[in-house]
Parts: structure tokens; C-alpha cells; sequence
């Protein structure tokens, strides 16, 4: 490691409410790479005695965790508001998000095991055991700075693995509260280790280190594609989850009003700032009008402003980049012909002036060839393609590079068998918007939006266990094996 990695940290990060910059919550001193070396032989050393724990046992750590979390749910949901800016309401779904991974991680240390199978042979016996991959890391989003950790290090930990978690630089205290509440619940020292800095410089050196044998990683695509090419170039195992543009799909025998309230809900929940947001809103022709009317109605209702205040319902974008980077996309799609049908406008009068506050967007008559219906905004902009046809809506959303989730809003059961069937993503809603997910059941996307393998339920444990197969032979003399 070079003097000037090991040189004394000279920069905080400074953690600010994004809905009020004059709210800063912490200044954090970043960790250097040195730090992240001496925790990866922290980590080393914690190892053995954590895979050795039974995996029974390795759960009820997570259990008291999530019973922990739960005892503490409105101190978490005010700290997520205030360092992300989510409003209450979805801080508070979003701990318990958590905690629902908590507890369904927690029981399958009872249900960590594999499969049998016959041999070819008489008296042998086959069967495939899951075991930990040793030290791994795992790097989360500022966008859900509680419910990514909780979903990616609960299933690390019940596998038996030791974890590096590396947060957002933008959130990390809500991500220090879990790994405070995992170690409260008696997770031993050093299997659980956070370390703050910049993708830059500590994501590096985790993505880099041949001590880390996966990383599992969630955010742009940009960073991802970068974090996949490393660590394959030493063959450790990667998983990304990325960017979505995710799309509603509004057929003329559907109710309207359920179809316009699950778009706004996806388009402007978590100010629009969620790898599952409905960016998109692909409608037949025939509603189309109708449909814009009543979520432009909706839309426009929204109460904006600090999501720790009673009534409000969106909250401002997480910072000034993010903002500057919508103001952009919003610029866009107005000079490249979409109208332009509600908000548009940055918010700074009375209680929104210290904060990143954007007005909920619409934009009706967009081409798909646009980049506001191309590419991934992260903000409450919402474009309205109009269709003639369900072939013509899934040649919309299939012509996307990325594939992420999915809804569609129709009566009719061929209709709707036809869009699950043919669209080409990782997720499907049906008559329900585009976000969320669920502990049990896999999440993740194919495309642009996702590698390595779904994440949550079953298949996210697979990730962070390695597979050994054993062929037992009770015969008790020499023979030939069933290849001569
Ligand atoms: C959700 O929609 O409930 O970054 C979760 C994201 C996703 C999480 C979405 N990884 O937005």
C-alpha cells in the first residue's frame, strides 16, 4: 500500500439533510485503504469460529436483530428521513422492509442445506452441501441506505461468511445502525465490519482485494459494469444489481383509476429515486387522454417538502447532483418535442428553499427514441408513450437496454398472460405498481439491470455460498467407478 493511501485523512464527508442542508447530521471522516486491509484481517481472523457456528444459531442472531429493529422502528424511520429524505411513511416501510429480510433470513439457517441424489453405484449416496466463500463485501446504494444492507448482509451472514459492508458515502449512518443493532444482537466481533469512503478509493480496494471472494453490489450501471470487470478479472464472484426503466403498460380495458394512482405511486414514491420506479407509462391510444388527465390531477395534488412534516408525500432529491442531473433530463425532454403537461420547475420558496426539491413531472406524447424515455433519470419525471397495439407496448419496453420490473394494468387474461409472458424483464406486476418487492420471492432484472443472480428468498442465499458435492461409498471394498 502507497504513503499516500496511508496519509491521515484530511477529508470528512459531511452528511446532510437533503431536505435542509442547514440539518447536517454528521461530518465522517472516510476510511483510508490501510483501514480496509486491517478490516479484511479483522474479518480473516473472525472467520473460522463464525462458520463454525451453527447455522441454526447464526439465524437467531438476525431474529434478535430484527426484534431489535423493530423495538427502535420510528427513531430508524426519522434517522432514514432525515439522511435520505424519503418521507416517513416509506422510511418506516422501508425499515420494516428490513426486518421482514431479518426474519425470513433468519429461518433459513434451519433450511441451509442442498439435495440428494441416487448413484449409479449400489451402496453410495450423493448429495451437494452449501458453504460459506469466506470474506465477502458488499457495497449499498444511498437510496435505500436501510432495506440493501439488511438484504444483501443478512443472507451473507446466515451462510456464514464474514462481511465488509460499504454504504453510500451519502448515507452511512443509517447503514452504521444496522451493523450496530446485528452486533447488539451478539453477532461476534469482526464478522460484520463497515467501512465508509468513496467507491473510488474503498469500493476499489474491496472490488480488488484477493481476500474477497464476492462482491455484491447495488447501484448505476456505470459503477456496476466497472465493479463486474474487476472482480471477474481474478474470478471472484460478482453480483450487481443496477439501473431499471421500468415501465406501466395501461390497456383499454383497465380501470383507470387504479392505473393512474399505481403510476403515480411509482413514478413519485421515494421521489422517484428507486431502481424500480415507473418512468414510463406506455398507453393505448384509446385511454391515453383520459389516462394523462387523472394523473396529471394526481400529480399535481402532491404535497412537497420536508418529509419529516405530517401530510407531505414527496420528499426532495437525495442532493445537488442529483438534482442538477434531472433539471438536465427535464430540460431534454422538452427541447426534444415531449410536452411538458405538469411540474418541470425546481422548488425553493418558504420551507423547501435549503432543499433539493423538484416538482413531480409528466410528460405526455414522448417518442421511445427520446433519452427521458431511454435512459434512467432517477427523479419524479414520468413520460407518457401512447400506443396502438400490446405487441406495439411490448416492443416499447422491450426495446430498452435495460429490464428490471414490469407492470401492466388490464381486465382481460389473455391480454395480461400475453405481457407476462413476452416481456423481458426480471419482474411483472400485474394490475400493481412497478416498486417493491418481497423477502421471499427472487428480485432482480436480466439486461442492463442485472448479473450474478437474484437477490432475496432462496436464490439470494445461493450467491454467498459456495456448492460441494460428496459421493459416499459404503461399500467398504475396491470397485470400478461408473466412467470405466
Ligand atoms: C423496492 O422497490 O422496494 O435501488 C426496492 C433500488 C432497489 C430497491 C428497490 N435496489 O431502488
Amino acid at each position: 500500500m502507497s504513503t499516500a493511501q496511508d496519509a491521515p485523512r484530511t477529508r470528512v464527508i459531511r452528511d446532510t439533510n437533503p431536505a435542509d442542508t442547514a440539518d447536517v447530521l454528521a461530518e465522517v471522516a472516510p476510511h483510508t485503504v490501510a483501514d480496509v486491509a486491517r478490516a479484511i484481517e479483522r474479518a480473516k481472523r473472525a472467520y473460522p469460529a463464525w462458520r463454525a457456528t451453527p447455522p441454526p444459531e447464526r439465524g437467531r442472531v438476525l431474529a434478535r436483530a430484527a426484534e431489535i429493529a423493530r423495538s427502535r422502528l420510528d427513531e430508524l424511520a426519522r434517522l432514514l428521513t432525515r439522511e435520505e429524505g424519503k418521507v416517513l411513511g416509506e422510511a418506516r416501510g422501508e425499515v420494516l422492509k428490513g426486518i421482514a429480510l431479518l426474519e425470513w433470513y433468519s429461518g433459513e439457517g434451519f433450511r441451509l442445506g442442498g439435495k440428494t441424489r441416487p448413484s449409479e453405484m449400489p451402496t453410495t449416496l450423493l448429495w451437494t452441501m452449501r458453504q460459506p466463500l469466506g470474506v465477502v463485501a458488499i457495497i449499498t446504494p444511498w437510496n435505500f441506505p436501510w432495506a440493501e444492507p439488511a438484504w444483501k448482509v443478512a443472507p451473507a451472514l446466515v451462510a456464514g461468511n464474514a462481511v465488509l459492508l460499504k454504504p453510500a458515502s451519502l448515507t452511512p449512518l443509517v447503514a452504521e445502525r444496522y451493523v450496530d443493532i446485528l452486533a447488539e444482537a451478539g453477532l461476534p466481533d469482526g464478522v460484520l465490519t463497515l467501512v465508509v469512503g468513496s467507491g473510488g478509493d474503498v469500493g476499489d480496494a474491496l472490488v480488488t482485494d484477493p481476500e474477497i471472494r464476492a462482491v455484491s453490489f447495488t447501484g448505476s450501471c456505470e459503477v456496476g459494469s466497472g465493479v463486474y470487470a474487476r472482480a471477474a478479472g481474478r474470478l471472484a464472484k460478482v453480483t450487481c444489481e443496477m439501473g431499471g426503466k421500468n415501465a406501466v403498460v395501461v390497456m383499454p380495458d383497465a380501470d383507470l383509476d387504479l392505473a393512474a394512482a399505481g403510476i403515480v405511486q411509482g413514478a413519485f414514491g421515494s421521489t422517484g429515486q428507486r431502481c424500480t420506479a415507473t418512468s414510463l407509462a406506455v398507453v393505448h391510444r384509446a385511454v391515453s387522454r383520459k389516462l394523462c388527465d387523472i394523473v396529471v390531477d394526481h400529480a399535481r395534488a402532491l404535497v412537497v417538502g420536508n418529509g419529516l412534516e405530517a401530510g407531505v408525500q414527496m420528499g426532495p432529491l437525495v442532493d445537488a447532483q442529483q438534482l442538477a442531473t434531472v433539471l438536465t433530463y427535464i430540460e431534454a425532454g422538452a427541447r426534444e418535442g415531449a410536452q411538458l403537461v405538469t411540474g418541470g420547475r425546481r422548488i425553493q420558496e418558504g420551507a423547501c428553499a435549503r432543499g433539493f426539491f423538484v416538482e413531480p413531472t409528466v410528460f405526455a406524447g414522448v417518442r421511445p427514441d427520446q433519452r427521458i424515455a431511454q435512459d434512467e433519470i432517477f427523479g419524479p419525471v414520468l413520460s407518457l408513450i401512447d400506443v396502438a397495439s400490446l405487441d406495439e407496448a411490448l416492443q416499447v419496453t422491450n426495446g430498452l437496454r435495460y429490464g428490471l420490473t414490469s407492470s401492466i394494468y388490464a381486465s382481460d387474461a389473455n391480454t395480461i398472460m400475453r405481457f407476462v409472458d413476452g416481456v423481458e424483464a426480471g419482474m411483472v406486476h400485474v394490475n400493481s405498481p412497478t416498486v417493491g418487492g418481497e423477502a421471499q420471492i427472487p428480485f432482480g432484472g436480466i439486461k442492463w439491470s442485472g448479473i450474478g443472480g437474484r437477490e432475496m428468498a432462496e436464490e439470494g442465499l445461493e450467491f454467498f455460498t459456495e456448492l460441494k458435492s460428496v459421493f459416499f461409498d459404503y461399500t467398504g471394498r475396491a470397485r470400478a467407478t461408473n466412467i470405466y
